[in-house]
């Protein structure tokens, strides 16, 4: 068992990470945090506007603060941005803080869910399959280092894949807060 303060889940762009997110903390009595939205609102401008004032870069940075400020605590879900595993001392910071779930989806299947996206600034572009594709060349042995506990969502419905991730989590991490 795995006492882990936060439960944390990492996966690229569509694999459901706020939905499952919410539903599974829910199921656990955990604070569900989009760490995403508390970028958006600690900066107080949308994802768009960040990546177009001060690019990726200058978002990443933003990432960075507001990660290790979010895992100071515990009690949490958090999901993260498809990009925050980029980072080494954010997967360090994930790692010691977290009990990891990756999220995985196929390329074929982030096409479909994203494709009236207009949230998301890496994907405003023609060649989306390619990107996604490069991506997941990169990004996936990132999130295998830090994952605790892997799913395939492809197949599943969100409340699938949580009734699924219920099971396992119960199995493998105990929530410190319910200890004796
Ligand atoms: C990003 C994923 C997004 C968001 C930003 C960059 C990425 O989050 O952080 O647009 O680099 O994959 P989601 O994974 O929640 O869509």
């Amino acid at each position: 068992m795995n006492p882990a303060p936060n439960v944390i889940l990492v996966g690229p762009m569509g694999a459901g990470k706020t939905c499952i997110g919410r539903r599974l903390a829910e199921r656990f009595g955990l604070e569900f945090v989009d760490a995403d939205q508390a970028i958006v609102d600690e900066v107080g401008s949308s994802i768009p506007a960040i990546f177009e004032n001060v690019g990726e870069a200058g978002f990443r940075a933003h990432e960075k603060r507001v990660l290790a400020r979010l895992l100071e605590r515990g009690g949490q879900l958090v999901s993260t941005g498809g990009g925050a595993v980029l980072d080494a001392d954010n997967r360090q910071r994930i790692r010691q803080r977290g009990f990891v779930v990756w999220l995985r989806v196929g390329v074929a299947a982030q096409l479909q869910r994203l494709q009236r996206d207009k949230t998301r600034p890496l994907l405003q572009r023609e060649d989306r399959e390619q990107v996604l594709e490069a991506m997941a060349t990169l990004r996936d042995p990132l999130y295998r280092e830090v994952a605790d506990l892997v799913i395939d969502t492809d197949p599943y419905s969100p409340a699938e894949a949580t009734a699924h991730l219920v099971v396992r989590l119960a199995a493998q991490w105990q929530n410190p807060e319910l200890r004796a």
